[in-house]
This record gives structure tokens, sequence and C-alpha cells, in this order.
């Protein structure tokens, strides 16, 4: 597992209202980016930024988890918290995770699953709703980064 420390670079998609990139800079110093497709969740990230002061070490910027607007092999680490469920285009949006990390880097994933499976119209009412799906068990996520070239390392964990 990756050791977050000050001198890695931590890309955070979906980054929401920039709470886990703002934590990340103040516990461990490292510098972060935030992306998130919305506005408004930039916005309020940047000044959650610098009501903690962590301006120096933490950007943001509107961007969509599927067209990642940096270079390859730039981040040590990716993260991404409740957001894959709501990208159109999963494998792409993994693709763009694993173009943007260095050899050896990390991408980790925390995503909702359905515990047993649901009723279809329930999975129906919740793609049309909140434009999300979520796979009826962990091997889903997994899949979709295996497929990318990434290798399970939560066996370390
Ligand atoms: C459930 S919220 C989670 C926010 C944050 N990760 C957290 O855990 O607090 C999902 C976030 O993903 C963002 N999002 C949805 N689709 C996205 C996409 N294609 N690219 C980047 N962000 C996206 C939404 O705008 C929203 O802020």
């Amino acid at each position: 597992m990756p050791q977050i420390n000050k001198g890695k670079y931590v890309l955070v998609v979906g980054c929401g209202v920039g709470t886990t990139p703002c934590y990340l800079a103040k516990r461990y110093g490292c510098r972060v980016v935030g992306v998130d497709l919305s506005k408004r969740m930039i916005d309020s990230s940047n000044k959650r930024a610098k009501r903690e002061g962590v301006k120096d070490r933490v950007e943001f910027r509107v961007a969509d988890a599927q067209n990642i607007p940096f270079e390859d092999d730039l981040f040590d680490i990716v993260i991404c918290e409740s957001v894959n469920a709501f990208v159109e285009d999963k494998q792409r949006a993994a693709s763009e995770y694993v173009r943007v990390i260095k050899l050896g880097g990390y991408v980790g994933l925390n995503e909702c699953i359905w515990m047993k499976t649901p009723p279809p119209e329930l999975v129906e009412y919740i793609s049309r709703i909140m434009g999300a799906e979520f796979p009826t068990c962990n091997n889903g996520w997994k899949e979709l980064l295996d497929g990318s070239g990434l290798r399970d390392s939560s066996e370390n964990l």
C-alpha cells in the first residue's frame, strides 16, 4: 500500500467539496489536485482550501474523470470516492487513472455495491434519478481496474 507523505503527488477524482484533498494536504503535507465535473463543487473546494490554510499545496479544477487534463505518469496516487458509479464510460475513466499515474503508482477506489441483487425497478429508478450504476459485488469494480492493467494490492493490507 502507498505511504502518503510530503513527497507524494495525489489526484482526487470527483473531489466534491474538497474534503479529502484538504485533509491529505493538512495531514501529510503532500501536494494534491482535486478535480470534479461540477463548478459549484470546485468553488466550494477552493473556499475550503483557503479556510483550512492549505492553498499552497492544493489545486482544484473542473474536469471529467473520462478526460483528465493532466499529462501521463504525473501522479503517485489517484483516489476516487463514490464517483465511478456516476461516470458514463467507466472503462475510459479507469484508463485515464492508469495513464496519469507513474509506473508503480496506486489507484484507490471507495465505491458502493449492491449487497444482494436488487429489483430491476430499483436499478432503473436509481439510474434515472441519480444517473448511477452500481455492481452487485466487489468484483464489478475489481474487473474494471484489472481490465485497465492494474494489479490488486489489497491482499497486502
Ligand atoms: C457522491 S459525490 C462524492 C464526492 C466526494 N468524492 C466525497 O466522497 O465526498 C460524487 C461526485 O462526483 C462528481 N462527478 C460525477 N461524475 C463525474 C465525472 N465524470 N468526472 C468528475 N467528477 C464527477 C460529482 O460532481 C460529485 O461531486
